[in-house]
């Protein structure tokens, strides 16, 4: 069996856990309003992507400093470390940020800082990969990417991620093609709540090497040949997709369906701090709830290194 887990598919900012907001709201002296850990932690009950967002976006707001990104990171790859992650490319939402006044310096600068030092103090490979908020303004996205690459911002990779229905791929080729040019990977979150036309226009337009989710592409014969066919990777986030209610129960998940197909499909975190739990937790869930074997683990460990951007 292949050694470890690649994460591919988690959002730093989801790696933000409860008693993290509270630390860091007291240390940033921002005024929050939840009475305290158990009322925050009562609005995790999601009833959709948006319901999910809304939290997600405003709990940020304890963000400020590069410290406070750095602190966030190593959290995360310390966590990570210990269930089994050997190799992380986690996502960060710079729009979330600069949107309220965080300058995008900071961000890249905290977050540069922990990939740094995440083999020596982790024994972690760690990339980052930027994504794109497409439920705002395509000139801020690429105002942002514009200036990422000013920074000088150690990115492997471009992404889009957040409300996907309504703000399709197809907005954002522009922004992609640049990234494609200055020789980075590209990602992106397609077939979550969106339909397959989102999938397909996310490779065909945007040249998507890997999909994230992608779940709905089981809706689409013809889509699932081109994957297949391509041998396109899906990281796919099991316990998200039941906190989103994109599906009813772990029970009734598709990814059998899908390793079944012949997909590339590999089983990530999301937002480990908001969807109960991270690659390791989702793994035991699995486990149990679907009868996930030790083949069919192995299977997914394997192809989580194949899609890693290696
Ligand atoms: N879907 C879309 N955007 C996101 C997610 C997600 O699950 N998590 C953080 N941003
Ligand atoms: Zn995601």
């Amino acid at each position: 069996m292949t050694e470890g887990f690649a994460e591919l598919h988690v959002h730093i900012e989801g790696s933000l856990e409860p008693e993290t907001i509270l630390a860091l709201a007291e240390r940033n002296g921002v005024e929050l309003p939840y009475r305290d850990l158990d009322d925050l932690r009562a609005r995790y009950r999601f009833t959709d992507l948006q319901s999910f967002l809304d939290l997600y976006y405003a709990n940020m707001q304890v963000l400020r400093t590069a410290q406070d990104f750095a602190d966030l990171a190593r959290a995360y790859f310390a966590r990570a470390a210990r269930g089994g992650v050997r190799r992380a490319e986690f996502f960060f939402d710079p729009q979330a940020h600069t949107s309220r006044g965080v300058p995008l310096a900071e961000v890249a600068a905290g977050l540069a800082d922990a990939v740094a030092g995440a083999h020596s103090e982790f024994g972690m490979d760690v990339a980052m990969i930027a994504s794109i908020v497409r439920d705002r303004p395509v000139t801020e996205a690429q105002e942002v990417f514009g200036e990422l690459l000013r920074l000088g911002a150690p990115i492997i990779g471009l992404g889009l991620d957040s409300a996907e229905v309504g703000h399709p791929p197809s907005l954002f080729e522009d922004v992609f093609a640049r990234a494609r040019a200055e020789g980075l990977h590209v990602t992106a979150h397609a077939g979550e709540e969106g339909p397959p036309e989102y999938v397909w226009q996310a490779l065909d337009l945007l040249g998507a090497e890997r999909i994230d989710h992608g779940i709905r592409s089981l809706e689409d014969p013809e889509l699932v040949a081109r994957l297949v066919d391509e041998r396109i990777p899906l990281t796919v986030c099991p316990l998200s997709n039941v906190r989103l209610r994109v599906v009813d129960t772990l029970a009734d998940h598709p990814l059998r369906r899908m390793l079944d197909a012949g997909l590339a499909v590999s089983v990530h975190s999301d937002d480990p701090a908001y969807f109960g739990g991270y690659v390791d937790d989702n793994f035991a869930a699995l486990r149990d709830s679907l009868d996930l074997t030790d083949d069919e683990q192995s299977v997914l460990q394997r192809n989580s290194w194949e899609a890693a951007f290696l």
